[in-house]
């Protein structure tokens, strides 16, 4: 699967541009990430894009969230991640750095969108990570951006400032189409 294939499926399962947003920058902030890591970016990047993608069928019932989308995805997945898939609603621990990755690319990505859509300029291009370090610290900010889950990053060797730097210019390269 390439990346153009992601989103079309993901397209057939969302129909809420602000999910497919979020899932599409979830999908650039873990290309970042695997760079960083030196491991596989096309595929990070395309878990990135799929992790949500039973949402809309499970939002009455996040209990099932992700594993639905596991069951959806199939023999399209490995188990590698399949698991991190599922680590990132609590179904499964948090092992690989790729599970670590998409639990924090996860809430970082809404965090930064909230920090964008605040600027006056409502434009990715100039927001700083200083800015974004103090919005993290404000923790009425985005407080659905949960701070906790932001900070597992660490525990993969990524400090917190380098995971803002990386996400920030990772959603840049595709500001257009986020429509940011
Ligand atoms: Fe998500």
């Amino acid at each position: 699967m390439n990346r153009d294939e992601a989103i079309r499926l993901l397209k057939e399962h969302i129909k809420t541009d602000n999910l497919i947003n979020h899932c599409l920058a979830v999908g650039a902030i873990m290309k970042g990430l695997a760079k960083e890591f030196g491991e596989d970016e096309k595929r990070w990047e395309i878990i990135g894009i799929l992790h949500d993608l039973d949402y809309e069928y499970t939002k009455d019932d996040p209990e099932i969230h992700a594993k639905k989308t596991v069951e959806i995805l199939g023999d399209k997945l490995n188990d590698e991640e399949k698991n991190a898939i599922l680590s990132h609603n609590e179904h499964a621990p948090l092992k690989t750095k790729l599970d670590y990755a998409l639990y924090s690319a996860d809430p970082i990505s809404g965090l930064i969108t909230a920090a964008v859509y605040v600027r006056p300029d409502r434009k990715i291009e100039n927001l700083k990570v200083k800015s974004l370090k103090k919005k993290f610290k404000d923790k009425s900010f985005a407080a659905g951006a949960n701070r906790e889950n932001i900070k597992k990053i660490e525990e993969v060797g990524i400090e917190l400032n380098r995971f803002f730097e990386i996400s920030i210019e990772s959603m840049k390269e595709i500001s257009e189409e986020l429509g940011l």
